[in-house]
This record gives C-alpha cells, sequence and structure tokens, in this order.
C-alpha cells in the first residue's frame, strides 16, 4: 500500500496541512524532526474504541436477542440516510481476530469495546443468560489478554434490549432493577477478566437524541421531558451498578468502574460579550454538568443553573411541578463520587451566543430550556460530516472546564476523540486532527496541570453510524462495505497514530517522512 503515487499524493497535500496547523496556532515543532516538545508519560494509556452494535453484526446468531436498533431499523429502513442498517456491520461477529491483530498493530495496549446486552440477556432481564453470547465475549477477551491488550468495557452503548423499550426504556424508573441485574451478570461472568469498567456512553446523546428528538432511536420525540426523565434514570442505573461493583465484586475483582459522558466545546461567540459567556457555559452545564456535577462535584446533585431554570420555565409554561425530576436525600449521595474516573467523549466545538428565552414559549425543549444560539465556525474545516469542524483548542477548554469544575484528584480519561473524512486510504486530514488535537491533550497535561491518564481513538475502523449508516467515516481502518468480507485496510492514519504510541511524540512532519518509511511494517 506504499506505492509511489501515495507519497506524490502526500506532498502535493502538505501545502494544505500545514495551512490547516498555521490557522490552529500550533507551532510546537522543537526541531527538524518535527516531534511535538512536550511527550506522553511512560504510564499514559493509549488505546482504539468501538461499539458493539457499530461492528458487530450477527444481530440474530447465537442466540442474541433484539435490540432496539435492530427491531427500528426493520421496521423503519429510511431511518438511517443510505437506507442501511446493522444487521452485518463490519462483521466483527465473526471477523474479532482480526479486529484485535489491527488493534495490536496500532501498538496500543487497550482496547475499549462494548457489550450487547441483548447478546447476553436476549429478553434484557436476567432469568435467563444466554451462553453462546457469554462464550463469545470471553472469546474476545482471552484473544485480547494473549495479545497483552486490555479490555476496557462498556456495558451500555444505546442498543437497549427492545423489551425493555416496549416498557418505557430509560424513561421508565424499573430500568435502574433491570440495568443492575444485567450488571451483576456481566461482572459475574467476566469480572476475573475486565479490570475497567464504564457503565454508559454518552448519556446527553442518547437522551436529547433519542428521547427528546428523533435522531437517534427510540425516535420518541418527547421535548422537554423524555430527556430528562431519561438522563435522570440513566444517573440512578450508573449510581446503583457502581455500588453494586464497589461491594460485591470490587473485593475480590480488584477492577475500576466508571462512567462516559461527552461534550462539544462551547467557544463565546463574541469573547467581550458577557452574555456570549454566559450562553457558553450555560450550554456546558445543560450538557455536560447535568450529568457530571451529580456524580463528580462536591455538592453533588444537579447544577443550580440548570435546576432553577428547568423549574422556573416548567411552571412560566404552566406545569405544576418541574420537568426535571428531584434526587432524594438518599440519592444524592449515593450518586456523588460514583466514579473512580471520568471518561469523556470529544470531537468538535461550536460558536455559543445568547437566545433570549421567550417565557411564554408553551413547548419545552432541552434547546428552549438551553436558551443558547450554536453555530459553527465556517472559518474551521470541516473535512467530513456535517456536525464535525475541526478546532483543536477546543478540546484543551474542555479539559481545563473539567478539571476547573471538579478537580485535579478525578483522573480524566479520553474515551472517544476522532474525525470523519471521505474515507480516503491515505487520510491527510485524520492525520492532522490527531496530531493537532493530541498536541492540545499534550498541553492541558503540561502547561496546565489536567490529570488526563488515557486516551483512545475512535475509531478502530469504519463501522455503522448510527443515522449516518455507512456513508460516514471515522476509522484508522477502511472497511470495504462492497465486499462480503468486509476487508480491513489500515489508513496513513493508522501508521501516524502507531508512531505516536510508539514515540509518545507527535510526529507533526510524519507525512514528509513517509519515504523513509516504505519498507517499515505496521
Ligand atoms: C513547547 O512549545 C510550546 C508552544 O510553542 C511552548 O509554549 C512551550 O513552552 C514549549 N515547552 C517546552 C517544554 O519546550
Ligand atoms: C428562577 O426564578 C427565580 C425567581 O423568579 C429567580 O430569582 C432566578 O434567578 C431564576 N433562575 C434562573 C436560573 O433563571
Ligand atoms: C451581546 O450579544 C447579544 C446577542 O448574543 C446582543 O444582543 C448584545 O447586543 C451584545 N452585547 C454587546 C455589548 O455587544
Ligand atoms: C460500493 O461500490 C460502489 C461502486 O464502486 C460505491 O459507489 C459505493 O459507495 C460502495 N458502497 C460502499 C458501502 O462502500
Amino acid at each position: 500500500m506504499r506505492s509511489s503515487s501515495r507519497v506524490a499524493q502526500s506532498r502535493a497535500c502538505l501545502a494544505s496541512l500545514s495551512l490547516l496547523c498555521l490557522a490552529q496556532g500550533v507551532s510546537a515543532l522543537v526541531d527538524s524532526s518535527g516531534l511535538s516538545n512536550y511527550s506522553f508519560p511512560e504510564d499514559f494509556i493509549f488505546g482504539v474504541a468501538t461499539a458493539a452494535f457499530q461492528i458487530e453484526g450477527g444481530w440474530n446468531i447465537g442466540g442474541k436477542g433484539e435490540s432496539i436498533w435492530d427491531t427500528y431499523l426493520h421496521k423503519h429502513p429510511d431511518f438511517t440516510i443510505d437506507g442501511s442498517n446493522g444487521d452485518v456491520a463490519t462483521d466483527s461477529y465473526h471477523k474479532y481476530k482480526s479486529d484485535i491483530s489491527n488493534v495490536k498493530s496500532l501498538g496500543v495496549k487497550y482496547y475499549r469495546m462494548s457489550i450487547s446486552w441483548s447478546r447476553i440477556l436476549p429478553k434484557g432481564y436476567d432469568n435467563f443468560v444466554n451462553k453462546d453470547g457469554v462464550r463469545y465475549y470471553r472469546s474476545i477477551f482471552k484473544e485480547l489478554l494473549k495479545e497483552n491488550i486490555t479490555p476496557v468495557v462498556t456495558l451500555f452503548h444505546w442498543d437497549l434490549p427492545t423489551p425493555l423499550m416496549d416498557l418505557g426504556g430509560w424513561s421508565n424508573p424499573k430500568m435502574v432493577d433491570y440495568f443492575e441485574d444485567y450488571a451483576n451478570i456481566v461482572f459475574t461472568v467476566f469480572g476475573d477478566i475486565i479490570k475497567t469498567w464504564a457503565t454508559m456512553n454518552e448519556p446527553h446523546q442518547h437522551c436529547y437524541n433519542g428521547y427528546g428528538g428523533d435522531n437517534f432511536v427510540p425516535a420518541l420525540m418527547s421535548g422537554g421531558f423524555g430527556e430528562y426523565l431519561c438522563a435522570h434514570y440513566m444517573l440512578l442505573a450508573h449510581s446503583r451498578v457502581y455500588h453494586l461493583y464497589d461491594k460485591k465484586f470490587r473485593p475480590h475483582q480488584k477492577g475500576k468502574i466508571g462512567i462516559t459522558l461527552d461534550a462539544f466545546w462551547a467557544e463565546p461567540k463574541d469573547k467581550s460579550n458577557h452574555s456570549d459567556l454566559l450562553a457558553a457555559e450555560r450550554y456546558l452545564q445543560m450538557h455536560l454538568g447535568i450529568f457530571a456535577h451529580p456524580i463528580y462535584s462536591l455538592k453533588g446533585d444537579y447544577p443550580d443553573l440548570v435546576r432553577e431554570r428547568i423549574d422556573n420555565l416548567s411552571i412560566s409554561q404552566g406545569y405544576t411541578r418541574s420537568r426535571l425530576p428531584y434526587f432524594s436525600r438518599k440519592e444524592i449521595d449515593l450518586l456523588r463520587g460514583s466514579s473512580d474516573f471520568f471518561g469523556i467523549n470529544h470531537y468538535t466545538s461550536y460558536l455559543m451566543s445568547d437566545m433570549p428565552i421567550d417565557i411564554d414559549y408553551r413547548i419545552p425543549s432541552w434547546d428552549h430550556d438551553t436558551g443558547v444560539l450554536i453555530e459553527q465556525n465556517p472559518k474551521w474545516p470541516k473535512p467530513g460530516v456535517d456536525w464535525l469542524t475541526v478546532y483543536p483548542p477546543g478540546f484543551r477548554g474542555l479539559l481545563n472546564w473539567i478539571t476547573k469544575n471538579y478537580g485535579k484528584k478525578i483522573p480524566i480519561i479520553v474515551t472517544e476523540n476522532g474525525v470523519s473524512d471521505l474515507g480516503e486510504i491515505n487520510d491527510y486530514a485524520r492525520v492532522s486532527y490527531y496530531n493537532n488535537y493530541l498536541y492540545q491533550l499534550l498541553l492541558a497535561m503540561h502547561e496546565d496541570g489536567c490529570n488526563i491518564q488515557g486516551y483512545f481513538a475512535w475509531t478502530l475502523m469504519d463501522d455503522f453510524e448510527w443515522k449516518d449508516g455507512y456513508t460516514v467515516k471515522f476509522g484508522l481502518f477502511h472497511v470495504d462495505f462492497n465486499s462480503t468480507e468486509r476487508t480491513r485496510i489500515p489508513k496513513l492514519s493508522a501508521f501516524n497514530y502507531a508512531e505516536i504510541v510508539r514515540k509518545r511524540r507527535i510526529n507533526f512532519k510524519y507525512i514528509e517522512t513517509i519515504p523513509s518509511l516504505q519498507s517499515n511494517r505496521l
């Protein structure tokens, strides 16, 4: 794959790449070799991430039950923009060994993945455990250990068993019990191997897009109510499972357990405008603080600003009670401190300015409650999907916001970060994205004192990207979805990431050095 035409192309691209770097103010090269002046500590966790529904396929194989994404996409084939579904995806159900050898080739020692709830408990309930499903994940975990790669496992990455959705999904308070029952089985059958758990992935995106809106399944469109019920019971379910692990499993399994949240960076549109500064802060509190404050703040509970704002708006809209449920004193105490690390997924930034709320506005929504006008900066590059513009300093801003709000004691682990493009094998935009975002992470560590212990690139290979189907490409490896083999090929960014992991520094001149690397194999 390291053909001469590729090298020629890479030279042609250098000009635009360095323009991108200049535009973003990266002047971090210390010498002519192009290596970053700061480095990643020897014990820094480098990994790569995937999620079950996005790669596994095998939707009805080996005794697996249906998840909401299976059921909904079979009923509504037009939901995804290419009419696709997750029935086969990258076929990792069958090809996990080649996936693991690709992970190994990156040189990373950690692999973040999720378990499909309905592969373990086909109906969602714990009265029947699917032995084939347990065997499948144990085979993956053993293969990873054999290759000296540590699995980091998420219990819930959006693929809820359909029978639980029929009862209201995360808007049903009983979900707290069902999630605990599922986690109890999973800790019992895998806890001897798995030492790092995350309960949930990105509750904001799941609740906002799936319960408040219709961008994600279950597409409930219950704005102003659904997303808050979902958030509330996901938080309670998270804390229940944290304490289950802490009391029943941690004493002998000796692992860690946390949660993965997400946030865009909120850049004030006009930094000299006070109401824009307040709007940016309000956005972060409504998107991230609403989940992080109950878990990581000293005080616990929802942030005051979120609480008051939704209470006030609910009353002014004529409701007797707040649309955001209240925690009991006991629930606040159980949530506070219920995570061993701060898992954060980050992709992009937006410009924020104040959007005055019309107090008489009767149709409630999270957007209306937030009261922020969200725009993209047309100057920030957009190499692929429409929602993702490239603004590396936003990453540093977010890591600092987390540190400022929740302190330096809680270790931050970046559980996802990455960019989409048009699917090129010579993915210069992705090489540049990783270099520049990782450099901002180094600045946050070395200059700002943020306690960042790990980083997972999203994602190992092109995959099923939810509503975007297979049209949006985030992979370090290309996947040929036209071939039944789902052939994987490493992209340029895979070689670049492997070099960062090996050298513990970023090589800003990686692309220029390709000719000298021609004999190297990943
Ligand atoms: C690394 O480069 C940055 C950006 O030029 C500079 O602010 C910083 O002081 C440098 N650090 C070291 C250790 O040289
Ligand atoms: C909520 O309403 C109270 C009473 O009108 C007011 O003092 C407070 O500032 C409001 N809070 C927010 C966040 O809007
Ligand atoms: C600040 O921005 C808001 C809109 O976000 C605008 O209405 C207001 O006039 C601006 N204030 C100043 C002092 O520029
Ligand atoms: C399959 O191949 C066709 C023709 O080469 C191409 O247009 C299409 O994008 C490919 N589909 C996928 C999912 O890669």
